[in-house]
């Protein structure tokens, strides 16, 4: 029966994991993935997920499924994260938000329920994106279309020539953002910039589905989530956001995202919600139990969610840090060209490096990064960086 299977090229990114754990080299250092890594190399335990977990063991509580649509608590409190305690659309109800599989879970139930309301529109995604943006919205179905957006000659954002490409894009066409962090470049737009998207989208009557996978990583929590709230305040009818806590609340197997619908009217958002709940059944049925508790504790609670977002913010801080110290390391080794790794924002960076320069740091010196040269500065530490740069100094002479 599956004989004619090919095999089917490994992921960029999680195959270049594999690869990784199976390299019996000590000292290699994988800057593939995007995963935070705290000073001493480990992947963080935060402390007031700690605390939920004792909680949670203690109460040995049955694990009878969750609604389809994920825990109530969660579904608000991540709705409070992403737009705002005081979020006039929260208070008027237009907001349907479910707890997913991950940040990933919320995008492919994003792109099934729009290829059910729109099935002819396509998508427009950053050039580049996310590696798994182009596969999940194509594996839904869509025709995915590029808009420029990175400029390989400034290691910045090309403004004008994503302007250019939105403008072009046919009415009803959904356009795939990213909140901030911008994954894979670190390269983000500002406020002022922002806003002019939002004008943009709004005039040509395209569909925003916002990706924030990193809220909290560049400068805060309400700060990172500027997109969603001049979306929110520009008074259109319809977008969609995908948030995941991954990565800020350190829980990547644990699987916590959700998708939030907004539509233009309470009534709109209850049908859009019975549509959500729909495709989710049909692709997994509900979401698990345990990631959703520990999120949805943390933040229902005051005390815990302070404990949380001091933490958040050492991390985001530890990053600023190895940026800086990755920077003035490499200027000292002979490779003063790399001062554009400050101004980028968040886990990754568009390093410039070629793909035969990603090759030789894998293989002379054990050091892991996506072939496009996207590299994961969150992995970099105080023991790893002067062996990092030192090898990116080598293999850029
Ligand atoms: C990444 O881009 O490395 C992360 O978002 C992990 C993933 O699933 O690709």
């Amino acid at each position: 029966l599956f004989a004619s299977v090919e095999m089917t090229p490994g992921d960029p990114i999680l195959g270049l994991t594999e690869a990784f754990v199976a390299d019996t080299r000590p000292g290699k250092v994988n800057l593939g993935v995007g995963i935070y890594y705290d000073e001493q190399g480990r992947i963080p335990l935060l402390r007031a997920v700690q605390q939920v977990e004792q909680k949670l063991a203690q109460e040995a509580k049955p694990r009878g499924y969750i609604p389809i649509d994920g825990l109530p608590a969660y579904n608000l409190t991540t709705q409070k994260l992403v737009f705002g305690e005081d979020s006039p659309l929260l208070a008027a109800g237009r907001v349907a938000t479910s707890q997913t599989v991950g940040g990933s879970g919320a995008l492919r139930i994003g792109a099934d329920l729009l290829k059910k309301v729109l099935p002819n529109a396509k998508i427009a995604i950053s050039s580049p994106s996310w590696e798994n943006h182009r596969v999940v919205f194509s594996s839904a179905g869509f025709d995915v279309v590029d808009y420029a957006y990175y400029d390989a000659a400034t290691h910045g954002l090309d403004f004008p020539g994503m302007l250019a490409d939105l403008g072009k894009l046919e009415p009803g066409t959904v356009v795939l953002l990213h909140a901030c962090c911008h994954n894979p470049t670190g390269v983000d737009l500002n406020a002022e910039q922002w806003q002019q998207v939002v004008d943009l989208v709004k005039e040509r009557g395209l569909l925003p589905f916002i990706d924030m996978a990193y809220q909290g990583f560049d400068e805060g929590i309400d700060a990172d989530a500027t997109a969603v709230r001049l979306f929110a305040a520009s008074g259109i009818d319809a977008f969609v956001v995908a948030n995941s806590y991954s990565k800020s609340f350190s829980l990547y197997g644990e699987r916590v995202g959700a998708l939030s619908v907004v539509g233009k009217t309470r009534d709109e958002a209850l049908r859009v919600q019975s549509l959500v709940k729909r495709t989710i059944r049909s692709n997994y049925s509900s979401p698990a139990t345990h990631g959703g508790l520990l999120v949805s504790t943390v933040l229902g609670s005051a005390e815990l969610k302070a404990m949380w977002e001091q933490e958040l913010g050492e991390m985001r801080e530890r990053i600023h840090a190895m940026r800086a110290g990755m920077v003035e390391k490499l200027a000292a080794a002979g490779a003063p060209h790399f001062g554009f790794i400050q101004q980028q924002a968040g886990m990754f960076s568009y390093s410039g490096l070629s793909k035969a320069q990603v090759d030789r740091l894998r293989e002379e010196y054990a050091i892991y990064a996506i072939g496009t040269g996207r590299i994961c500065v969150a992995a970099l530490n105080r023991a790893n960086l002067d062996t990092v740069v030192n090898a990116v100094a080598a293999v850029s002479r």
